[in-house]
């Protein structure tokens, strides 16, 4: 039997047909889906969000690109660690947020897959915010004074000091009560000189397949 986010990524296999380029993304739901499609021998290019994407394709068997090789990206599976009911996103928990962005919005098709726990009435959380380390401290700020939020620097498990991310930059966690307009804050947070990418997601709403026990719905 499939745990609810194996079948979520299962499920999202049916999305995947051979000659696409396939976006994949980073985090647990996100791993199960790149084994998977290892399995299926299709005849695809992908392009890894992080490096451990990019690893577990590598073990998976699957033939990886880089951004500069394809013409764009057919369909992308990621993960989520929000989706709200007009199916706007919180991402970056797992610390990969930058590629993420780029390869998901790239997509002509957007999947997240997620399970039920994901799945929330209101847009509240923690917000991770990729800063160059430079601005660090005045990106903090102003995300806290003008914005609001309680912030703090992500630091590492085994590691003293902030978590470094793929990109070679920091991790500002921000906490927001109910946020009423995330497609604004979205943009707000990124015009912060020093701000790389921030982990709402608000543009190329994404099919959202949701597992449960053995079975997965299909939003869109
Ligand atoms: C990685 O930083 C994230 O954006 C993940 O996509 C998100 O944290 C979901 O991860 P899980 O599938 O492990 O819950």
């Amino acid at each position: 039997m499939d745990s609810p986010k194996a079948s979520a990524a299962r499920k999202a296999l049916g999305f995947i047909k051979d000659g696409m380029v396939v976006g994949l993304g980073s985090g647990s739901t996100a791993a199960l889906f790149i084994e998977m499609l290892g399995g299926k021998k299709l005849d695809v290019a992908c392009v890894a969000t992080s490096h451990d994407a990019r690893a577990i394709a590598v073990r998976a068997g699957l033939c990886l690109a880089e951004l500069d090789q394809v013409k764009g990206i057919d369909v992308a599976v990621d993960g989520a660690d929000l989706v709200d009911p007009s199916r706007n996103l919180i991402k970056g928990m797992g610390g990969a947020l930058a590629r993420e962005k780029v390869v998901d919005y790239l997509a002509k098709k957007f999947v997240c897959v997620v399970d039920e726990s994901k799945m929330k009435p209101d847009f509240r959380g923690i917000v991770p915010v990729e800063v160059i380390p430079f601005a660090a401290s005045p990106v903090a700020r102003e995300i806290a004074g003008e914005f609001g939020a309680k912030v703090s620097v992500r630091c590492g498990c085994g590691k003293c000091g902030p978590i470094v991310t793929d990109n070679g930059n920091w991790i500002i966690d921000a906490g927001f009560g109910k946020v009423a307009n995330p497609g604004r804050l979205e943009s707000g947070l990124q015009c912060i000189p020093g701000v790389v990418a921030n982990g709402i997601f608000t543009r190329n709403r994404p099919v959202v397949v949701v597992g449960g026990k053995d079975r997965a719905k299909v939003l869109e």
